[in-house]
């Protein structure tokens, strides 16, 4: 019987495991669910090609391995001493972090993982290009206002592309102004809205004009033609869902990132709605708290 592998985020099991619905085991954070792979928004890394093997020693593991690619991470949460003795016997892989805005790591990573003794259960291929999902960048201490732009970055690297230099952006709920931040570093023009003010050193970078009030009173025809429209304003997924129907309406926008704020149990209904808008995509990075990343292609 085909099963797959979803490695989800280790305090958002629970929504991997509803998403998933019918799940026949749990490794630690790794949920084995019936079937081939199908997309999982709560999943950080799904193991596309999930495969059992009876292994007699380490060596058996390692040539087996070794025989369909060059790169493996090792997921261990019981066995972690003989699954290290597996991953030694496997070739060094580097994993360092992103320095963005260049692309990640395009060689096909692995992953594997001991359920018993001799049980390997592996992956030549997974969803993302980061050792289990885990989106490491080269992180700037000391010019952002707080931690934020790393979501943005992921999502730019998930998606593949990023604002560029001149380009007109529209940043919805921004303060303090880590998304600003990272938008006006790339060169962009960034229309940046909220009710809170920004960070004084963000609102002087060049290419950015602050408009200090609700990002549900700007209509998409006063801004005019924009590249990529952000949101990450706290407000509930049906709410997010009407802003985003008018931008979308007014035709003028070329891509949209936006974070969709869950509680509870979030918004089934709004939460389909969105997934169901033709050219939307929808997953948990690894930098999103309870939220979800929603993003958009004309
Ligand atoms: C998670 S914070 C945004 C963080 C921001 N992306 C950053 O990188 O610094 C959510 C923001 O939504 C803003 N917000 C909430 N309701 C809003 C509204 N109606 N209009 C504009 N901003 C709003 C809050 O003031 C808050 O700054």
């Amino acid at each position: 019987m085909t099963q797959t592998a979803y490695l989800g985020h280790p305090r958002y099991l629970d929504e991997l495991e509803r998403e998933l619905g019918a799940v026949i085991a749990r490794h630690g954070r790794l949920l084995l669910a019936p079937g081939p792979p199908r997309a999982a928004a709560w999943a950080q890394n799904v193991w596309l090609d999930t495969r059992h093997a009876r292994i007699a020693s380490i060596g058996e593991g390692a040539r087996l391995l070794r025989a369909l690619q060059r790169n493996w991470v090792a997921y261990a949460p019981v066995l972690g001493g003989r699954v290290r003795l597996l991953a030694g016997a496997l070739p060094y892989v580097a994993a360092r972090p992103v320095r963005f805005p260049e692309p990640a790591p395009a060689a096909p990573l692995g992953s594997f993982t001991l359920l018993s003794r001799e049980d390997l259960l592996y992956s030549a291929r997974g969803s993302s290009p980061f050792p289990h999902g885990e989106a490491r960048f080269v992180e700037d201490h000391r010019a952002p206002p707080n931690r934020a732009y790393l979501k943005l970055w992921e999502a730019f690297t998930w998606l593949k592309e990023h604002p560029r230099a001149g380009e007109t952006c529209v940043d919805l709920g921004s303060a303090p102004g880590g998304w600003t931040w990272a938008l006006a570093t790339l060169g962009a023009r960034v229309i940046s809205v909220d009710k809170a003010p920004l960070a004084p050193e963000v609102a002087a970078l060049p290419g950015v004009e602050f408009l200090r009030q609700s990002a549900f009173a700007i209509h998409p025809d006063s801004v005019g033609s924009v590249a990529w429209l952000v949101c990450d304003v706290a407000c509930y997924p049906a709410r997010l869902l009407g802003l985003l129907e008018r931008w979308l309406a007014a035709g003028t926008v070329e891509r949209i990132v936006a974070t969709v704020k869950l509680q509870g149990a979030g918004d089934p209904d709004a939460l389909r709605a969105l997934g169901g808008i033709p050219g939307a995509r929808i997953r948990h990075l690894w930098h999103n708290r309870h939220e979800l990343t929603w993003a958009w292609r004309a």
